[in-house]
């Protein structure tokens, strides 16, 4: 799979952000040629010995300073005007669709399935390749601003308001996705990752994600002994789940199929699946999570969640293997 190592809205992988780069290599080759030719200009002013009529310099004013300009940026202005009913079209009736809030400094993200059910996750966006895609985009705070260079435009967030986004990845990987518009303390560390699949993986992780953590597989007694380790990282992870009630994790984040149901923070039923972090902040690493349980406030500043510094070495190693199991 395709992995995007930087963030560039010229690194296209979708229909609006192709069509976005065509319009900005068109306004940048013509700027640079409207640069070329009136340096050129002053330099031939500069060197020329020869006395120019007034006439000539009257037309090379009205026609190099008036005329000129209406016609070349009449010309990208016309350009861009067409292009804008396609990137606003919808995405046709049936379109898989998203909705997605912006919060202080993550992201709330829901998948409406064919049932009209509500499936719940954060901070990532899968989506299918060669398929529109439409986003119903909101915001629970302040305005916030969507985007996913490498796919189309950004939309703003808004409070109290829907804006409609439409998206149709061209290829598969893992892209960035940014919050563009400033927002507070964690402005820059409100981001989050986008990954395109084919079609059958993409029906199949929504399949993985509607299901509550009862409907999974519950640790079972390990009986054979050549497995240990692993059921002594099941012991841990159990001891995890006694540890995200008992400090109170369960209050703001709810992991479906217990009876964790807050709704302050992000959705965990999937935590272990996802590629992230604290919205886009650190990969999903084991060590990652326990530097973020341990020092959140380090990691990012002015995040929401409190400093749960007072966790012993002990509960934070158990919530690493619990979570880290939420697949
Ligand atoms: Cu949210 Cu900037």
């Amino acid at each position: 799979m395709h992995q995007s190592s930087f963030q560039s809205a010229l690194d296209t992988a979708g229909k609006g952000a192709e069509r976005i780069a065509e319009l900005f290599y068109w306004m940048a080759g013509g700027a640079t040629l409207i640069w070329i030719v009136t340096m050129g200009l002053a330099v031939y002013a500069i060197l020329s010995r020869r006395e120019h009529s007034v006439r000539m310099t009257r037309w090379l004013v009205i026609g190099g300073g008036a005329v000129v300009p209406t016609v070349v940026l009449a010309g990208l202005l016309s350009y861009a005007l067409v292009m804008l009913p396609e990137l606003q079209r919808p995405a046709p009736e049936g379109s898989l669709t998203i909705e997605v809030a912006g919060v202080r400094w993550w992201w709330r993200v829901n998948y409406i399935d064919n049932t009209g059910r509500r499936i719940p996750t954060a901070n990532e966006i899968y989506l299918p390749v060669d398929q529109p895609v439409e986003f119903k985009l909101t915001s629970e705070d302040v305005i916030h601003s969507f985007w996913i260079p490498s796919l189309g435009g950004k939309v703003d967030m808004m409070p109290g308001r829907t804006n409609r986004l439409k998206l149709h990845p061209t290829r598969t990987g893992v892209f960035s996705g940014v919050c563009a518009e400033f927002c507070g303390t964690a402005h820059a560390q409100m981001r989050f990752r986008v990954v395109v699949t084919d079609q059958q993986t993409f029906d199949d992780w929504l399949v993985g994600q509607a299901q509550e953590l009862a409907e999974r597989r519950e640790p079972s007694a390990n009986t054979d002994p050549a497995d240990v380790h692993q059921s002594a990282a099941e012991t841990q992870a159990a001891i995890g789940k006694t540890t995200f009630f008992s400090r109170g994790c369960s209050a703001c984040h709810a992991i479906r199929g217990t009876p964790a149901d807050g709704v302050v923070g992000p959705d965990l039923t999937h935590f272990g699946s996802r590629l992230s972090i604290g919205a886009g902040v650190l990969d999903n690493t084991p060590e990652n999570l326990r530097l973020w349980l341990s020092d959140t406030h380090r990691v990012k500043p002015g995040v929401q969640m409190p400093d749960f510094q007072t966790l012993r070495g002990d509960e934070v190693d158990s919530l690493v293997h619990f979570l880290g199991a939420l697949k």
